[in-house]
């Protein structure tokens, strides 16, 4: 069972979080991932949020598992012709540093493909060609410029970000499907290409629903909108507070012990085919015979009346007990789950999404495993790189370099 990247080599000039969520992916599929880090400093996050005095933060290591490390200056000299050999021999390069960052070491695109012809050249950057394409941009920029921000929230409240990472992380997923779909045509052209992610793009890609709704919106009012029947609709897509997004109502109802536990809620959605059990199991048969409320037509105008008559009974249990009485009714509902209930669920642990891994200077921490499961080619989480620690296996095997060479280039400041 070999691993199904295995074979494939990756120039790294990542950093931050969007890049290197992309590299750190094709690096659980087994390529073999070089992280190009500025001598002395390295990638900025190794020091960013520190809980540990002199370790790599989590920030860090929980972005860079699986790879190798090299300080490498490409700006000098020497480091010019390492970084020009590492371009050779390597089948991708993916960088997300300022527009232009890349072209101003001296490596603009057509020198990378001149030097050779098969790479794969991925980047990520803020913005596509336009008005912003020179701005620097980080996550919640990018969920305020693609969509997400306008349309999250409470109804008449202040826009906000969400705690997924969608413009970082979901910018570097998307930059993934990309590298692969690069990598499959190479196999049968023989050329490298290059491949653009814009956060801006990615976030607005996530945000599809919120596009669809607004060409709705020139029709009449969304009527799965809390603010249907008696709010307004302006002229474009209004945030819903925690309605579904899709075509069957939902919303988060306290559970007991909501009072001193800030996550004791549950999502539950009233899907019109699992209605009638539902009503029963919160003992409102009464709603099964009466026009008023047995019809999804009847009900939609009224749904704040529904949840909270939904939040009555779920009040009474633990969003486990709900949990455990709505699902065998095949009513779709979801606890809200906090990150310390995350980290000790067993099942995720079984799995490997929630992954003890062990840091030769941090000791043992946890991490979110390859969410991606492929039968034949299981991921296996590696500790992330201290800062350099393979630059002289890397300079020897790969660029060829002996003892004397690497001892000239580290007095350069190349490495
Ligand atoms: C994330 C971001 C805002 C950070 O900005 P920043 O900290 O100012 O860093 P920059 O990307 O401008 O790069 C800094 C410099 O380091 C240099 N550098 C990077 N690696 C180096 C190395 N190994 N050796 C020498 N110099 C190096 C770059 O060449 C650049 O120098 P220049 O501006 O003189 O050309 C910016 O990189 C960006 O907008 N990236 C694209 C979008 C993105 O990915 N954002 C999300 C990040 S999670």
């Amino acid at each position: 069972m070999g691993k199904a990247l295995e074979g494939i080599r990756i120039l790294d000039m990542t950093h931050v979080q969007s890049g290197p969520t992309a590299t750190q992916i094709l690096a659980w599929f087994g390529a073999d991932c070089i992280k190009v880090e500025r001598p002395g400093a390295g990638d900025a996050t190794r020091g960013q949020l520190r809980d540990l005095e002199d370790v790599d933060s989590l920030y860090f290591t929980m972005l860079n598992h699986n790879k190798r490390s090299i300080t490498l200056n490409p700006k000098t000299e020497t480091g010019n012709k390492i970084f020009a050999k590492l371009i050779e021999e390597c089948d991708v390069m993916v960088e997300n540093f300022a527009p232009g960052a890349i072209d101003r070491m001296g490596f603009p695109w057509e020198k990378i493909q001149e030097i050779n012809p098969r790479m794969i050249y991925a980047s990520v950057k803020g913005f596509g060609p336009g008005p912003y394409e020179d701005c620097k941009v980080y996550e919640n920029v990018a969920q305020c410029t693609g969509g997400s921000a306008s349309t999250t929230g409470e109804i008449g409240r202040v826009p906000l970000v969400t705690g997924a990472q969608i413009g970082d992380s979901g910018t570097g997923i998307h930059l993934v499907a990309g590298i692969l779909a690069a990598l499959l045509h190479r196999e049968r052209s023989g050329r490298g290409q290059r491949v653009e992610c814009a956060m801006q793009d990615s976030v607005l890609n996530l945000c599809r629903v919120k596009l669809r709704d607004q060409q709705r919106i020139v029709h009449g009012p969304l009527t799965e909108y809390p603010q249907y029947p008696n709010g307004t609709f302006g002229e474009a897509v209004p945030r819903a507070g925690n309605a579904s997004g899709g075509g069957q109502p939902g919303w988060i109802v306290k559970c007991k012990g909501w009072e001193d536990d800030p996550d004791s809620y549950i999502y539950v959605i009233t899907q019109a085919a699992a209605f009638h059990a539902f009503a029963k199991a919160i003992g409102r048969e009464d709603w099964l015979d009466d026009p008023e409320w047995n019809t999804p037509a009847a009900r939609l105008p009224k749904l704040d009346q529904v949840f909270a008559e939904i939040e009555k009974w779920t009040m009474t249990k633990t969003k486990f007990e709900v949990m455990d009485i709505l699902n065998p009714l095949n009513v779709p509902c979801g606890p809200i789950l906090s990150m310390k209930e995350l980290a000790e669920e067993p099942s995720l642990r079984a799995t490997g999404t929630i992954v003890e891994v062990d840091h030769p200077t941090r000791g043992k921490y946890l991490t979110v495993g390859n969410p991606i499961k492929l039968s034949d080619s299981p991921s296996e989480v590696v500790a992330s790189p201290l800062l350099g620690e393979h630059t002289e296996e890397i300079l020897k095997d790969i660029i060829g370099f002996g003892d004397e060479e690497i001892e000239k280039a580290r007095t350069e400041g190349a490495i």
